[in-house]
């Protein structure tokens, strides 16, 4: 229940919409008592009329009874009348509210997701975040809205009727009451059960979908082992249980309303003996008998509703419990206080390792290197080398755990984040492209873009020109506003990393990174590719990551990793003359060119 209390901020925000809420819950309310008076009145009102006119006949009975009916009949309709639009307002005014809540609060989760670093992803799989700012966040609204608002009306309705009813006679009201306590604690009983057995049944529904889902996507894999019948069977037995849960929850839920309806009558039959005796004492009337018969209705469902809000606050404290775990952790990188803006493009490693926090993996060990701004810098090494780790350090992603990284001569932790991530454009190795038009994507590198629309497709076009995907793009039918992912095409890899070429070049930034960005190109692609690129490197800071030597020997200066290590670095031409691995994966590659 402590979990809840993070909400208490936004009741505090909408403190006059739930204010202006808590008053119609109680004039709704009002106007639902005031009938259940009237007809108490009216059935005396007539039976006074037969007792004091007995020679009358129902004609002339009727002719005095007239005017008391009508005004009754009017009464009773306006009352509920006004009980509806009351009704309606309390809605309007409870239930807006958590939707506001709700709003506000996928908005503040959002903001910290995005605000956490890689290493919080890397613990966390996206369903779980997806849940909690879906599901979650919706059984939590489920408490602001319709929990609060039962509860208010429960405790309004309660107070009111229990008023009255003291009010006509105190000895009928206690004994109507009893009832109530017991009805309460077995409903609330019962509809535990019902929600503990119903989760059961929604959990046994997602094993099956799991199950299902299972078999289709390794359908090849089942078919070729021959294992349908096998699989078959496992169906049957979670098919079967899940049938087993529904019929348990079934008979819970049928015993649910039968409860009701025998608590109530046995309250009503109170209301009938207990009130007979005291109407023939002469306590009350005949019509206050009826007036308690409808309170005792009146009250029935609110009480009913208790086990359901219970529940409710319940599911939503776990929920919100969920959600300030995320929104608790913290992210291990944040932008300094008055970080430095200006950012230039000379990269300096100072005897930097690293290992990921996660894993453990020494990704790097004394890795040192000074790349001058404007110069290239080339970074060859097998899988696993940790070439991509630098690149993960030089965009901050993660800080160093061991030795300096300084860009334009500032260690890297007292630069301004986002000052720093926009100088630097990445091409990662994972292509990611969003499930958007091709120009968009390209224009996604833009910060903020002020000219006109015609300049900023010539932007989109200049850097397509210069990823080499040009030509590809205005082939399809549709050019640049040709939509990517499940409902547009599929591209190939290498036009992938060309697109994601094009988005960090349309940024112009002060160092370029590409990680191994022009590996499912082929090396003719590649030349061309980086033929293009050299005018726009030319006065940018290179980072050039690869595995093959042909897109790195012209960098300014080459570094080989082995291991998280720098075996051997200089430029192309001294590494051939060293003869070292360098030379060796050199001739190897040339060879394996030249048979393909
Ligand atoms: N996010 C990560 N968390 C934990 N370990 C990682 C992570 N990324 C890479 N590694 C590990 O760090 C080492 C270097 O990886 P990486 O820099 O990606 O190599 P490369 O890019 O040269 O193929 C590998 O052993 C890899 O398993
Ligand atoms: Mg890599």
């Amino acid at each position: 229940m402590k979990s809840l209390k993070h909400i208490n901020k936004y009741f505090l925000k909408y403190k006059w919409r739930f204010f202006l809420g808590f008053c119609f819950v109680i004039i709704s309310n009002l106007f639902a008592i005031f009938p259940a008076r009237l007809t108490g009145n009216i059935i005396d009102q007539v039976r006074d009329a037969i007792k004091l006119n007995p020679t009358k006949n129902p004609d002339e009975l009727l002719e005095i009874l007239r005017n008391p009916l009508l005004y009754y009949f009017i009464a009773v309709i306006a009352y509920f009348m006004l009980k509806g639009i009351f009704l309606f307002l309390m809605r309007q005014t409870i239930i807006v509210m958590s939707r506001l809540i709700e709003r506000d609060m996928k908005n503040e989760i959002f903001e910290h997701y995005e605000a956490l670093s890689l290493s919080f992803y890397r613990r966390n799989n996206t369903g779980d975040l997806m849940n909690r700012i879906s599901e979650d966040v919706s059984r939590v609204r489920m408490y602001i809205g319709p929990a609060i608002m039962y509860t208010l009306n429960l405790a309004a309705l309660f107070i009111l009727v229990v008023a009255t009813m003291l009010n006509v006679n105190v000895k009928l009201t206690l004994y109507v009451l009893i009832p109530l306590p017991i009805m309460a604690v077995s409903i609330y009983y019962v509809s535990n059960l019902i929600n503990k057995q119903s989760e059961r049944v929604q959990e046994q529904q997602s094993q099956l979908s799991t199950f299902v889902q299972e078999a289709f996507s390794g359908i090849r894999v089942l078919k070729s082992f021959v294992r349908e019948a096998q699989s078959e069977e496992d169906f049957d037995r979670q098919n079967s249980l899940y049938k087993k849960k529904s019929i348990r929850l079934a008979t819970t839920n049928a015993i649910f309303f039968p409860l009701i309806i025998v608590l109530v009558g046995t309250s009503t039959l109170i209301t009938i003996y207990v009130g007979g005796m005291e109407a023939i004492a002469g306590h009350i009337t005949l019509g206050n008998i009826a007036e308690f018969i409808i309170y005792i209705n009146m009250l029935t469902w609110p009480f009913a509703a208790v086990g359901w809000v219970t529940a409710l606050v319940n599911r939503a404290a776990a929920s919100q419990e969920r959600i300030n775990e995320f929104l608790h952790t913290k992210s291990e990188i944040s932008t300094p206080i008055n970080g430095i803006k200006e950012v230039n493009g000379a990269i300096e490693f100072n005897n930097v390792s690293f290992v990921y926090p996660d894993s453990g993996v020494h990704a790097l060990t004394h890795i040192s290197f000074i790349v001058e701004e404007g110069k290239s810098l080339a970074i060859l090494g097998r899988t696993g080398s940790g070439k991509s780790t630098i690149v993960n350090l030089i965009a901050r992603m993660y800080d160093v755990t061991g030795g300096t990284i300084s860009i334009g001569g500032n260690d890297i932790r007292k630069l301004d984040l986002g000052s720093l991530r926009s100088n630097l454009g990445v091409v990662p190795q994972d292509v990611f492209l969003f499930s958007e038009t091709i120009a968009n994507n390209i224009a996604f590198g833009l910060i903020d873009f002020k000219d006109d629309a015609k300049s900023l497709q010539d932007t989109i076009e200049k850097a397509a020109i210069n990823a080499a995907i040009y030509s590809n793009i205005i082939e399809f039918p549709d050019g640049f506003q040709t939509k990517i992912g499940e409902r547009g095409i599929t591209l190939s890899g290498g036009q992938k990393q060309r697109i994601s070429i094009a988005r960090a070049i349309i940024k112009k930034p002060k160092i370029l990174v590409f990680d191994d960005c022009l590996s499912a190109v082929d090396t003719q692609t590649e030349e061309e590719i980086l033929n293009n690129l050299k005018s726009i490197m030319m006065n940018r800071t290179t980072v050039i990551i690869s595995h093959r030597v042909s897109s790195v020997k012209n960098a300014d200066h080459i570094i080989f990793l082995e291991n998280g290590m720098i075996v051997e670095e200089g430029t192309h031409q001294g590494l051939l003359e060293k003869k070292g691995i360098y030379f060796n994966l050199y001739e190897k590659q040339l060879l394996e060119e030249e048979k393909a």
